[in-house]
């Protein structure tokens, strides 16, 4: 099971849909009672919901470390068995969770059950995340990274859009119609001055932490033991180069990840008697 920290989810989440909120508009948020946020962690975009809606958001994760970060009510449980009666929110949606999950499928039909109105994904495709960078190595360390960690990982993290998922969710009283999806791409930029995170991510660089961390999947992914001894001795390098740059001023990068808002309505069909 993946684990997620809080500062992770913070850090990669701020500022998310600050100048955004426009792709969000197919949740029909200002009509919404009760909107479930399924895999909420730290509740970046449950607190976001709340902004937008006069209703109630309950967000919901199965970590109960990251649920005591939340803004909101929350429920510990796990996205492919909620303990809620049927048709209890009138949306339920989930950013980033879907690309975690082994079986999302068995979620999708645990959100359509769970909603009267409307269903939503809002899931990244890491095989198109773009970086640049003032430090020459970084981009092309960043996409060696990415593509064994996309190898190795056993989840689909390249999922983005999900209409076939949300038409194909195995109830047989519901219908998910009107499907639509609207890419958003979050782009997350670094630049003078640099926060108390921005300089802690460079360290982190500078110590191969989180490569190291992940070394099992980029195995998995493809890239032999010595090649991963190699790529964290540059991968380090390259994190010094970074503290260096931001000691002067002068490093620069913006990431890009293009996220997917997927969302269909609900409708209740007829069972037919034999
Ligand atoms: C990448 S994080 C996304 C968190 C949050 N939605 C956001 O975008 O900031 C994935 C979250 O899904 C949760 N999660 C993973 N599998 C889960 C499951 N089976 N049931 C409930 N939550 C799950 C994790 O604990 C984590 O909080």
């Amino acid at each position: 099971m993946r684990r997620f920290s809080a500062d992770y989810l913070e850090e990669t989440r701020r500022g998310m849909w600050d100048h955004s909120r426009a792709a969000l508009a197919p949740l029909e948020l200002e009509d919404r009672e009760l909107i479930l946020d399924v895999g909420c962690g730290t509740g970046e975009l449950s607190a976001v919901l709340s902004e937008e809606t006069d209703g109630t958001v309950v967000g919901v994760d199965r970590d109960r470390q990251l649920l005591e970060e939340t803004t909101v009510p929350t429920v510990r449980a796990d996205a492919t068995d909620l303990p809620f009666e049927s048709g209890i929110a009138d949306l339920v949606v989930c950013q980033a969770l879907l690309i975690n999950l082994p079986d999302p499928s068995r979620a999708i039909a645990e959100f359509v059950r769970c909603s009267t109105d409307l269903v939503a994904a809002i899931e990244p495709d890491n095989s198109a995340v773009t970086v640049e960078s003032t430090v020459p190595l970084e981009r092309e360390l960043a996409t060696r990274a990415r593509t064994h960690y996309i190898q190795g990982v056993n989840t689909d993290v390249t999922l983005g859009t999900v209409p076939e998922l949300l038409r194909s969710h195995g109830r047989p009283d519901r219908e998910v119609t009107d499907i639509h999806t609207r890419r958003y791409d979050h782009v997350r930029t670094i630049e003078p001055p640099y926060d108390r995170r921005a300089v802690e991510a460079a360290k982190r660089k500078a110590t191969g932490s989180r490569i190291a961390q992940q070394r099992e999947t980029l195995l998995a992914g493809g890239m032999g033991p010595d090649e991963y001894d190699t790529f964290r001795s540059s991968w380090r390098e390259m994190g010094r180069s970074i503290v260096d740059d931001m000691q002067n001023g002068t490093y620069r990068r913006t990431e890009t990840i293009p996220f997917y808002v997927t969302v269909g309505k609900i409708k209740r069909t007829e069972r037919r008697s034999s």
